[in-house]
């Protein structure tokens, strides 16, 4: 993945951004990129946001009804950048939805790879069984009793440390089963490090300010 990618993706987002508000349909992109994440298998290393539900099967399955409507919203994205894969392009549409109704932004790490495999049907939980169901099947994606709770808040987005932990769990969703580059790692650090030494510098001369008129 080279950096002409990483530009696309940054034009698909500018697009995925436009569309979403214009259709206002932000809950089926964040609904369609946690089924595709949703069915991950962290054992086997199956299933996960690899694009996937596009398949003929995956899209059939119960839980998925309706989902094909936000497909085909991804495909008018995806003529536009068809060097995009899809399970960027969906895990993108994901993130992005969060961020247009003004949830937090989710830090977003491209590179997925496409799968025509479908997992089988039943990987992604049933809303009619208990707590206990739903551990099974966030521990089987590797996810945990935080992230259960920070991510059902995808159904209503609402305070700072809420979507602290949203985004954090929200990120470990989107790549189930991907290493992000450590080239990208390494740049995302250097940002985080770039932005906190502008901040402390902002900072310490408001105080010197303050300190030299108070003299
Ligand atoms: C924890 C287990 C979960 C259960 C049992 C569950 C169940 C459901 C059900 C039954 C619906 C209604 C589907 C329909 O309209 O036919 C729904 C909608 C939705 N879910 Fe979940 N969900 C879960 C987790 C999540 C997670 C982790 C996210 C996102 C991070 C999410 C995002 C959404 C969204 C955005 C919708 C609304 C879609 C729309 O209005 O088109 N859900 N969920």
């Amino acid at each position: 993945m080279g950096k002409e990618y990483v530009k696309e993706i940054e034009r698909a987002r500018r697009d995925l951004r436009a569309l979403i508000s214009a259709k206002n349909c932000a809950p089926i992109m964040l609904r369609l990129a946690w089924h595709d994440a949703g069915t991950y298998d962290a054992k086997t290393k199956t299933g996960g946001p690899n694009g996937s539900i596009r398949t003929e099967t995956e899209i059939k399955h119960a839980a998925n009804n309706g989902l094909k409507i936000a497909i085909d919203l991804c495909e008018e994205v995806k003529a536009n950048h068809p060097t995009i894969t899809y399970a960027d392009l969906y895990q993108l549409a994901g993130v992005v939805a969060v961020e247009v109704t003004e949830g937090p932004i989710i830090d977003f790490v491209p590179g997925r790879k496409d799968s025509m495999v479908s997992p089988d049907e039943g990987r992604l939980p049933d809303a009619k069984e208990g707590p206990s169901h739903l551990r099974e099947v966030f521990y089987r994606m590797g996810l945990s009793d935080r992230d259960i709770v920070a991510l059902s808040g995808g159904h209503t987005l609402d305070e700072e440390a809420f979507f602290r932990d949203y985004a954090a769990s929200h990120k470990r969703l989107s790549e189930l089963g991907f290493a992000p580059p450590s080239f990208l790692r390494l740049a995302l650090n250097k940002t985080i490090m770039a932005v906190a030494t502008a901040a402390t510098v902002v900072i310490l001369s408001y105080f010197y300010e303050i300190s030299r008129k108070r003299i």
